[in-house]
């Protein structure tokens, strides 16, 4: 007797980032070598409430090579419209839970495979839950924070950016005198400017998880100054507290508030407290566009195709997750209920001490 043909369905969510389209090529591949259809659900799970749902056949020729190697997600994305409490357009809120539920059921898929950060894959198990349907999830996100996995689909094209940012901004600032100063996402988690404030050269690096002082600040930049430097590079993580206190964020259409705005701040601070010229650049949504980096599509492979093999051995409820240099699956509930942060005495903040760059407090300072 003939298999039964599987069918699978994907779809990606959340903010996007380098390397999803990686993904999903991989997860379709691996599908086809077991002879399984997969099909894309189009805009996370607002393709599942229009009528019919929006989705997609997804095979080999319109996932091939090309695709894989474009930025954003040929599924679109979305990072608004929690079903469970969906805006509608009288400005009510409303649980359209069971109707995405009802929806995927109808799409006769035997399991359902989520590209997303910690709040898709929280929304998504809360649906997989609710609706009694097999998930798995596959962790995205530049901001690297999602718990247990070490890297996350994303994160390392976002630091390469920031990093290119970063060797482009210190010709600029030497020709000048100047001190730069980068803002990078990240969230509230310091990893994009850790890394890439370390790979980048820079001599300050602020993340939210050490608070800084602006008198460690100038007194480094001051050193660095007496020992014949004529510019700096500056770091700042989106996240880091203003000098009054709080995080800067703006608000945007439809009341979204965003973060960002320290860069601005700490540039005003910095010129101050220096008595020098400094210049702001904010590397916003650039992190997250653009081909993606060669270890990032290595991971969204692996990713991809470990997440077909565990439906084929009928393992639900699993998020795959990069450890010791190879995939594992660990429960989804027990990743995302850990918002993995900058550790204040891990090997990059040790690295970085060790470099002497300053991290804001007073453990850098040069004497
Ligand atoms: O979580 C990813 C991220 O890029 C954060 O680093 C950033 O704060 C946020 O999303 C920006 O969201 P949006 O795309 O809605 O502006």
């Amino acid at each position: 007797m003939a298999t039964p043909v599987k069918r699978i369905g994907i779809l990606t969510s959340g903010g996007d980032c380098a390397g999803l389209n990686a993904v999903i090529r991989a997860v379709v591949l691996r599908a086809e070598t077991l002879g399984w259809d997969v099909v894309g659900i189009m805009d996370g799970t607002h393709g599942l409430l229009e009528n019919p749902p929006h989705v997609i056949p997804l095979r080999h020729n319109n996932v091939d090579t090309v695709v894989m190697r474009q930025g954003g997600t040929i599924l679109g994305t979305t990072n608004k419209g929690d079903p469970f409490a969906y805006p509608m357009p009288d400005g009510s809120v409303k649980d359209r839970s069971n109707e995405i539920i009802s929806a995927f059921k109808k799409l006769g898929c035997e399991a359902l495979i989520g590209i997303g950060g910690d709040g898709s894959l929280a929304i998504l198990s809360r649906l997989a839950q609710q609706g009694g349907f097999p998930l798995i999830g596959i962790p995205k996100t530049i901001d690297n924070d999602l718990g247990i996995t070490e890297m996350s689909v994303g994160f390392s094209t976002a630091v390469d950016v920031a990093t290119e940012a970063l060797d482009r901004l210190q010709p600029t600032a030497a020709s000048h005198d100047r001190i730069m100063i980068l803002e990078v996402m990240g969230r509230d988690a310091g990893h994009i400017a850790l890394t890439a404030g370390i790979a980048g050269g820079a001599d300050v690096i602020l993340i939210p998880e050490i608070p800084y002082n602006i008198k460690n600040i100038a007194a480094h930049i001051k050193a660095l100054r007496e020992g014949g430097r004529n510019f700096a590079l500056v770091v700042v993580s989106e996240a880091v507290l203003s000098p009054k206190g709080g995080s800067i964020s703006r608000n945007f259409f439809g009341g979204q508030k965003r973060l960002g705005g320290i860069g601005h701040i700490l540039g005003e601070e910095i010129a101050e407290a220096c008595q020098a010229e400094t210049r702001v650049t904010v590397l916003g949504h650039v992190q997250r566009g653009g081909q993606p980096s060669a270890h990032d599509r290595l991971l969204a492979s692996a990713f991809g195709v470990y997440a077909v093999t565990l439906i084929q051995q009928g393992k639900f409820g699993r998020m795959v997750a990069w450890k010791d240099r190879q995939v594992i699956d660990v429960p989804i509930e027990e990743a995302i209920k850990q918002n993995r942060i900058v550790e204040k005495d891990c090997t990059l903040v040790n690295t970085a001490r060790g470099l002497g760059i300053c991290l804001g407090d007073d453990g850098t300072l040069r004497v």
